[in-house]
């Protein structure tokens, strides 16, 4: 008898369209990203009702959403190999969010660390703010998801993914919601930027994905040279992240001491290495951005309509 074909796991990920990206963000969760999900059934979500929690400006919004998905193109995911889609097209994640809401509880959600942060900065935390976590598991369940690629600092939000399903399903049963593992990414940890600490655009410190020269430059220039040995460290760190560190030792031994030599080399280095993204990304059309995410929506409602046709079973409203 002729062996059945494997059924490949589903994969789900989520990127909020808050900015520009930078090469933390690259090499910390796109490239593993882009490196394994067309082994699996996966699904690329813009996570556009999340990004509205803190970003209250329309026009950025909408221009950051197209962004996100041209940089991720340009990147590498191909709308041919994943289902692409945004959030706020799917009313199926903030009505299965509303009933995840009524089966978890406030002091769970006050353990969240994003929530405990920002009543630490003495903010009045909006509610969006508040039960995150539960958009997110509605998010992920809703597609019956094997597993989620991403950062460190999402474990907590996986564990939040986990645990609400695990509520809904002890009260409604556990035939309805797959609980999620998540995929901590591990590869390159924390990158950092031009300053020594974790590259973030809060800090000001990115070397942007889709850097122009004079962009590079500028950055490059901007980095603090520390040394550790004779090696100036911040310039060696994002170094190795583009190029094999065998390579560069002797290249770093022979020019000891001259910070300014090493980061021309750097500069050459990463125009070399961001050039393709670049010139891939200006290719891109409006067009196929909203063809990819028309194609999405379509093949994403139909999932998790079935899922939340489940829920809805479960719980008694589907009279
Ligand atoms: P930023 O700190 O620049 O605002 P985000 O919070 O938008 O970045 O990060 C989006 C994703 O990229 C997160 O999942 C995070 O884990 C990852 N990421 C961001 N900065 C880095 C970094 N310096 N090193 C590794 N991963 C990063
Ligand atoms: N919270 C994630 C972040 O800030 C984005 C996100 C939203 C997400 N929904 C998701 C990630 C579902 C994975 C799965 O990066």
């Amino acid at each position: 008898m002729k062996s059945q074909p494997e059924k490949k796991q589903t994969l789900l990920t989520g990127f909020k369209p808050t900015g520009n990206l930078h090469i933390g963000n690259y090499f910390g969760v796109m490239k593993p990203f882009l490196d394994i999900y067309e082994d699996y059934n996966s699904f690329f979500m813009v996570a556009d009702y999340h990004a509205i929690i803190t970003l209250h400006k329309s026009g950025e919004l909408r221009q950051n959403i197209l962004n996100l998905v041209r940089d991720f193109m340009a990147a590498g995911l191909d709308p041919e190999k994943v289902v692409i889609f945004r959030q706020s097209e799917n009313q199926d994640h903030t009505e299965l969010a509303w009933i995840l809401n009524c089966v978890v509880t406030v002091p769970f959600l006050m353990q969240s660390h994003a929530y405990k942060d920002s009543v630490a900065k003495g903010a009045e935390a909006n509610a969006g703010l508040f039960t995150y976590p539960i958009l997110q598991a509605a998010d992920i369940a809703l597609y019956n998801t094997d597993i989620v690629p991403v950062g460190e600092d999402q474990r907590q939000h996986l564990e939040y993914a986990r645990e609400a399903v695990r509520k809904f399903s002890s009260s409604f049963g556990d035939w309805v919601l797959k609980e999620p593992k998540e995929k901590i990414i591990k590869s390159v940890g924390v990158v950092l930027g031009t300053d020594g600490k974790k590259m973030s655009k809060s800090y000001g410190n990115t070397i942007p994905l889709f850097a122009t020269t004079a962009e590079i430059e500028k950055a490059v220039m901007s980095i603090v040279t520390d040394s550790d040995g004779d090696h100036p460290k911040n310039v060696f760190n994002i170094h190795c992240l583009i190029k094999d560190e065998k390579e560069l030792r002797p290249i770093y031994d022979k020019h000891k001491g001259h910070y300014g030599e090493l980061k021309k080399i750097l500069i050459t280095d990463l125009d070399n290495f961001i050039s393709p993204f670049r010139n891939r990304r200006v290719a891109i059309t409006d067009k196929q951005i909203m063809d990819a995410l028309a194609t999405g929506l379509i093949q994403a409602k139909e999932v998790s309509k079935s899922t939340l046709g489940k829920v809805r079973r479960a719980i008694g409203v589907n009279l």
